[in-house]
């Protein structure tokens, strides 16, 4: 039997389905809120729904994902979600894109709903400068894969009120995660910490250091669970290539300067374990 909910909200918008946007869909109907999860298509809805079907037989290979599934309306029209007192986007890392959906969600849903964004490095304040409720713009930042990590990042824009903050990190409790709140400043607080160091692990690799080697050594002399060059892999070389960008721009400041092997690794196709070779080879 799926759990009923007695959560601060009870029917969530989601836009997006992508990775994050079907993992948040996944998490919140699996509490017992009702989501309404948009995208552009059915297609792209399908592959929410099959992510959703694939990542609950793993956690919970006993129950039937049906009363998850029942709990999520896939849909292709932002305006089924307009009764939401929450949103939640996450569509693609793109300003533009994220203040177009921004505009919209803010003309949609009624005046009190609370808007957020699951963004992992642009700026909150600049999201809420194209809506007519800068208060009640938040950053929920969570981490994937969804289901299975339990950190969500409430990230407090200049212009976001105490009580938004509260009230979602309230409910990222409720929904079973653990919270931390971070400033609207570039990589927040995790990536801002994390991506540095994982660019400095690529630096060891560039000087001619043996990425086993590294790693062996961060697990054993840092107690770190897994090894940077591990880490970057299974997180993409690109991706980690486009925050430490992110960074050095938002900061202008040379500390963050992306390690130029990174860049010649994307340029030769080497984005980690979904390309088959990064600092490790998966073939
Ligand atoms: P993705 O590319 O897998 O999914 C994005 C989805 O948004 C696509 O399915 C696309 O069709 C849909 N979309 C685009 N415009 C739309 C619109 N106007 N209305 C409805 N749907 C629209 O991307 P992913 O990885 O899920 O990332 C989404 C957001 O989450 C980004 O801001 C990203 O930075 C952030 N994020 C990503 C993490 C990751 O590990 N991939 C971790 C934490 C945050």
């Amino acid at each position: 039997m799926q759990q009923q909910s007695s959560k601060l909200f009870e029917d969530v918008l989601v836009v997006g389905g992508g990775l994050m946007g079907a993992g948040i869909a996944h998490v919140l109907a699996e509490s017992g809120v009702h989501v309404t999860l948009v995208d552009q298509s059915t297609q792209d809805l399908e592959r929410a729904r099959r992510q959703i079907e694939k990542m609950h037989g793993r956690k919970h290979p006993e129950t039937d994902v049906q009363s998850v599934l029942n709990n999520i309306n896939f849909s292709t029209n932002v305006e089924e979600g307009k009764h939401c007192l929450l949103a939640i986007e996450a569509v693609l890392e793109k300003m533009t894109i994220k203040q177009a959906v921004f505009k919209q969600l803010d003309e949609l849903l009624p005046p009190q709903a609370i808007l957020a964004s699951n963004t992992s490095s642009l700026s909150i304040a600049a999201m809420s400068s194209v809506t007519a409720r800068p208060a009640q713009v938040v950053g929920m930042h969570f981490f994937s894969p969804v289901p299975i990590m339990r950190l969500v990042e409430v990230v407090r824009g200049i212009n976001t009120s105490d009580e938004t903050t509260e009230k979602i990190r309230t409910f990222g409790e409720q929904i079973g995660k653990e919270v931390i709140v971070a400033k609207d400043y570039p990589g927040f607080t995790v990536n801002r910490a994390l991506v540095p160091f994982l660019n400095e692990a690529a630096y060891l690799v560039m000087e001619g250091n043996d990425p086993a080697e590294i790693d062996r050594g961060l697990m054993l002399g840092a107690n770190h669970p897994i090894g940077p060059l591990k880490l970057i892999d299974s997180l993409g070389v690109d991706v980690l290539l486009f925050t430490i960008e992110s960074l050095y721009e938002g900061f202008n400041d040379s500390k963050y300067r992306p390690c130029p092997l990174l860049k010649r690794m994307v340029e030769a196709g080497h984005l980690g374990k979904k390309s088959g070779k990064g600092f490790y080879d998966y073939s």
